[in-house]
């Protein structure tokens, strides 16, 4: 017997943890000790936490709090009926709802209160909705609304009814090479219009890829605009409802202002990698140290963990995790070309046509590594061609010769 997905010990609990009160082997032992309970001595999530010693009396109710204020809020939206909680997350409780004048199923997020005492945020928030509004794309979770309620902002889009990639990868899941390409280049699309139409994603994790009922993979919290600089969010209690910073690109920790798609390439090269290796790519117990890895430590190339994987997918997802943006892909337009390629059996000639970026990187924490000079795949070809037609014709002129030596003696 499991806790149901939407209950409010499991909206409570992943709470808990997003906030950084708890650990997630903390609120594991909280519901295994829960479930052995449940029969003899009910008793809720929230009181147990805090007899085992896990958050606070104090935190307990803040969270109990902001969890009734969320769904009264909810309830407040004119038009839309709640029916259920669909999940919750890094910075929001997501419900289920009916649109009452269109009879369609939709997914509400509301965020927290915080959100709202920062005008700033706020104008962000309205702005990207209304550029998120725009998009529409068959990979995207389409934007239907935003605006207030009780005090809470909201933000209405498209109902996915399926899984995120990263319950399968919760699950223990390891995707194999083909299925993972299938999904990320349905993603890469998303990212591709989203970029086209001037916006980016800024988060893109396994946590914000669906997959619907059909197999359609649906990219969600486009337009979602994060706070600025994520590195002082991370190190705040408050930055602690990011959740660990796994997929994050290295110029967002350094707080860089004018991001460009190629921090949504990496952010999905990082979503890549956990697939077909089962690991995140930078791994460590403090948010802190995952980011001081993103920028300084060298990666393990994906088929050092997983020697199944082609050496093409291993070297897409190097030139998508380069440490500098400029040593990446230029744009999603590109990365689809060699995913496709990948895809197909072929090798990919973009990634080969970049200088190789791990000996480049690694120059620069300081390894002192020669660096492979660039070797154009099609240059490598038109070379060999040459070579083989001299060797040919050298061939030739000595059969002549020889044929010649014979019929005169
Ligand atoms: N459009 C949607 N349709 C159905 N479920 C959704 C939708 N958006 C989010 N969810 C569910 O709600 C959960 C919380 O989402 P969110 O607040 O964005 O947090 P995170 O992205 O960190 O998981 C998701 O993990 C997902 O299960
Ligand atoms: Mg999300």
């Amino acid at each position: 017997m499991t806790i149901n997905e939407t209950s409010y010990d499991t909206v409570f609990g992943k709470m808990a943890v997003e906030q950084g009160f708890c650990t997630d082997a903390e609120l594991r032992h909280s519901l295994e000790e829960l479930l052995s309970r449940r029969k003899i001595n009910p008793v809720m999530l929230k009181d147990l936490m805090v007899d085992l010693g896990y958050i606070t009396q104090n935190q307990a109710e803040r969270l109990k709090k902001s969890i009734k204020e969320s769904k009264a809020a909810a309830h407040q939206i004119p038009g839309y009926q709640i029916l259920g909680k669909l999940g919750a997350g890094a910075m929001a409780i997501v419900y289920k709802a009916k649109q009452l004048s269109l009879n369609r199923t939709v997914a509400i997020k509301v965020l927290p209160k915080r959100f709202s005492e920062n005008p700033e945020y706020v104008e962000r928030f309205y702005k990207e909705g209304q550029a998120a509004g725009k998009l529409n794309h068959n990979n995207i979770v389409q934007a239907f609304d935003v605006g207030e309620a009780g005090g809470y902002h909201y933000f209405i889009m498209e109902y996915v009814e399926g899984k995120t990639i990263y319950d399968d990868l919760a699950a223990g899941k390891v995707f194999s090479e083909d299925e993972a390409l299938d999904i990320v280049i349905q993603v890469a699309r998303a990212l591709n219009h989203a970029h086209a139409c001037g916006l980016i994603h800024r988060d893109v994790k396994p946590k914000n890829i669906m997959i619907n009922k059909a197999g359609v993979v649906k990219l969600a919290d486009m337009g979602l605009a994060r706070e600025t600089t994520d590195i002082e969010a991370a190190q705040t209690e408050a930055g602690k409802a990011y959740g660990t910073p796994y997929y994050i690109a290295p110029e967002q920790i350094r707080g860089k202002i004018d991001i460009d798609g190629r921090a949504d390439i990496y952010g999905l090269g990082a979503t890549l990698y956990h697939m077909v290796t089962g690991r995140v790519p930078f791994m460590a117990e403090d948010p802190t140290d995952v980011m001081r890895k993103h920028l300084k430590e060298q990666l393990i190339p994906p088929d050092h963990i997983n020697t199944t994987l082609s050496a093409g997918i291993s070297e897409v997802i190097e030139v998508m995790m380069a440490k500098r943006k400029e040593n990446r892909y230029n744009n999603v337009e590109e990365l689809l070309e060699d995913l496709e390629a990948v895809r197909n059996g072929q090798p990919p000639l973009r990634a080969h046509k970049r200088f190789d970026v791990s000996a480049l990187e690694q120059l620069e924490i300081g390894e002192a590594i020669e660096a492979k000079p660039n070797i154009d795949i099609e240059e490598t070809l038109a070379r060999y061609r040459i070579i083989m037609v001299v060797l040919g014709a050298i061939a030739g002129a000595l059969l002549l010769t020889t044929i010649l030596l014979l019929l005169s003696s």
